[in-house]
């Protein structure tokens, strides 16, 4: 019997392979080298459970892999036939003898205690197989009372609705479809606590996450006794997968993060390998954004625009984004009936092109960002008069709108080439862009491609993430300096595979702030805040102050209508920029310190990696009767005497130096700051700065 142990920060799998060579799992939790010295001797390894069982081979739990091979063979028989450790990656490599079908699992480790894995199968045989249900990980856990942590609301705008719950005998199901944007109805993400419910600073805490921007299933099953297996992987619902002699499928990766203090350190750990791993230029710091869509909708021209520059350079704010409705020569983007596909500025609207807009920002200092949707088109364009069959679509139908538009078939290479064009022509008609939202604001539906066989049109679920990961990739390596926000619908693409090649996602459509500190709360269990791309807008009609605090601890920006603003709350705004810019490498870089979690009241802190600085925020979302004891931050140094200024922006005359008060970090931690609000929708930030004695 070999053991293998994949570990990182000492957290992750202990493996057995047998002397029959079946692979087993011996272990998967913190603390697993030691686990592993202390497995007894003596326990025949069969009573350790298969570490990739796939179907027929265990009959009472799912199986990991389901296949039928070329022969009409559906039970699959693995064995271990090779194990490669190579720096941080580790392959087992698994065969079938009878069926030769090579299926590889492997694991990366990395510094920060974040454990990736995936699967690769490759079809040795002489036909095709079909893959029905293929995990990038189906781990077992112990579990005495687990309580499953898991988020999305089900619909638009619901985004990171978080759901805890006991994990009950039976299998709990959390799944996404639709293919672009199905984080919208569930997020690739999933807390898991073995013994209760989770806390922030205590107790074995597991985060999972599949890097995947299509459908996801997590299936957590749970029978009396005291453990939980997790399947997790790309969504098999409809999804089969036919694979052809010598091809090779690999799975999404899964990402996995362990804590044995409860799910704050998980979360800072996660946040540096974001920064390092799965986003673009993780370290930098974002600009601060203007964006025009709540403002204006479709409804704006050169002079509107102008003035939103003008304020947007006003205000000290860095970017300005011009949203959907530019474009549409022939066919005008007035509302979202047309135009989609026909990516020329719309000169009625805006006369002379983006080019005034553009040199305005210039002029004023401020960066210039556009909207883009290249996947999609409107049946009302040039593009699809001239192409009706670009779109995805069935043989024997016609495609369903939605929104209005069809999803483009980017499986056809002209497809391909024409989406990353989009991009190519839109920066070259329009100098002086530095920056680009690209949205998607519709499921796929009638999955299905003249690129795929007839009998392997269900590929397409799978094959139309990885094209359109591919043109994410040529798009970045061609234009290297914009910088990129993904969004869907809100945030229908927040996963940690598209992320790599963007610096931010839009977390949802929902910007009432009092929804937002709860959303932003969710994703930040595993989302660094830098890139959180978070407004502030008139929705939900909450003062200003309160949507700027709000906004203020993620990436912050704007999406107001500047005229309509008041005096006050113009200086509101102002204050919130200055301020935004001397606290951002603490938001953007920073340690999260997660303090009060959003019930009536929310706070949290961000703390610099050398705990000299801090700053925290507070927040009161209704009028609270909860008893609340004192806010007390985390990760600073107990030795230090810290200077605190507390920070209200909507006081009048303005925050003064009166206020400032002086306390050892240990006091802080300990005693705390005493809660000062008490009216709904209200904040105070407080910035740390450590001082001489
Ligand atoms: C959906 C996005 O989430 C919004 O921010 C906006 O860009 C609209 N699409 C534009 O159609």
């Amino acid at each position: 019997m070999t053991s293998i142990v994949v570990s990182s920060g000492g957290a992750g799998y202990g493996l057995l392979v047998d002397d029959r060579g079946r692979l087993r799992q011996a272990g998967f939790g913190p603390e697993i080298d030691s686990h592993m010295q202390q497995l007894p001797t003596g326990i025949p390894p069969a009573l350790y459970p298969l570490a990739y069982p796939a179907y027929d081979e265990e009959p009472t739990r799912a199986p990991s892999l389901r296949v039928t091979h070329c022969d009409g063979t559906t039970t699959t028989r693995l064995f271990v036939e090779d194990v490669r450790v190579i720096g941080s990656e580790t392959d087992i490599v698994l065969v079938d003898p009878d069926c030769p079908l090579e299926v590889t699992v492997c694991f990366h480790t990395d510094n920060h205690g974040v454990i990736r894995q995936w699967v690769r199968i490759t079809n040795r045989q002489l036909g095709a197989v079909t893959l029905h249900e293929v995990a990038a990980a189906s781990p077992l856990l112990a579990a005495a009372s687990p309580h499953l942590t898991h988020f999305g609301g089900g619909d638009w705008s619901a985004e990171w609705t978080t759901t805890v719950e006991a994990l009950t005998p039976g299998t709990k199901v959390v799944d996404s479809r639709g293919g672009v944007q199905p984080h919208l109805q569930s997020c690739p993400f999933f807390l898991l606590a073995p013994n209760g419910r989770p806390a922030e600073s205590s107790g074995i805490a597991l985060a999972g996450a599949l890097a995947w921007g299509g459908n996801t299933r997590f299936a957590f099953e749970r029978t009396t006794a005291p453990t939980v297996r997790v399947w997790c992987g790309h969504n098999p619902a409809n999804a089969e997968y036919v694979l052809d002699p010598g091809a090779t499928f690999i799975t999404p990766e899964q990402v996995w993060v362990w804590s044995t203090e409860g799910v704050g350190p998980l979360s800072r750990r996660l946040h540096r390998w974001v920064r390092e791993h799965a986003t673009r230029d993780g370290d930098q710091l974002r600009p601060i954004v203007v964006n025009n869509w709540e403002a204006t909708s479709f409804s704006f021209d050169t002079e509107r625009l102008l003035g939103l520059i003008d304020h947007t350079a006003d205000l000290g704010a860095e970017l300005f984004l011009l949203d959907d409705g530019w474009f549409g020569d022939i066919h005008p983007r007035d509302d979202d009936t047309a135009g989609l596909g026909d990516w020329q500025v719309d000169e009625a609207k805006l006369p002379g092109g983006l080019g005034p807009l553009v040199r305005r920002a210039d002029q004023r200092g401020v960066r210039f960002g556009l909207w883009v949707e290249p996947e999609m088109v409107n049946p009302d364009s040039t593009l699809y008069t001239d192409h009706p069959d670009w779109v995805v679509g069935q043989q024997a139908r016609g495609p369903r709108r939605w929104r209005h538009q069809l999803v483009l078939d980017v499986l056809q290479p002209d497809v391909a080439d024409f989406v990353s064009g989009v991009v190519d022509r839109v920066l070259a008609a329009n100098p002086g862009i530095s920056y680009l939202k690209w949205d998607a604001n519709r499921p796929l539906t009638d999955p299905g491609s003249p690129t795929l066989k007839p009998d392997r049109q269900a590929n397409y679920w799978v094959d139309h993430v990885r094209a359109t990961w591919r043109l994410m990739e040529t798009v970045t390596e061609r234009h290297p300096d914009q910088t990129l926000m993904l969004c869907a619908s809100g945030g229908g693409r927040v996963d940690l595979g598209s992320l790599r090649w963007f610096h931010e996602v839009w977390l949802s459509d929902n910007t009432d702030p009092v929804a937002r500190v709860r959303m932003q709360w969710a994703a930040s269990y595993f989302l660094p805040a830098n890139v959180v791309g978070a407004h502030v807008t008139r929705e939900g009609d909450r003062p200003v102050a309160f949507g700027c605090a709000v906004a203020m601890s993620a990436r912050f920006g704007f999406d107001l209508d500047f005229a309509g603003l008041t005096e006050d709350e113009r200086t509101v705004c102002h204050r919130a920029v200055e301020l935004y810019r001397d606290i951002r490498p603490l938001v953007q870089q920073g340690e999260l310190w997660r303090l009060v979690p959003p019930s009536e009241r929310a706070a949290l802190a961000y703390v610099s990696a050398d705990g000299r600085r801090a700053v925290l925020f507070a927040f009161q979302l209704t009028s609270g009767t909860d008893e609340l004891g004192p806010l007390r931050p985390g990760g600073l140094d107990p030795d230090r005497m810290y200077e605190v200024v507390p920070v209200d922006l909507a006081a009048s005359p303005g925050p003064t130096r009166t206020d400032v008060d002086r306390q050892h970090g240990a006091a802080l931690m300990e005693e705390g700051l005493e809660w000062p609000l008490s009216e709904p929708c209200t904040a105070r930030i407080w910035v740390l700065r450590s001082v001489s004695q």
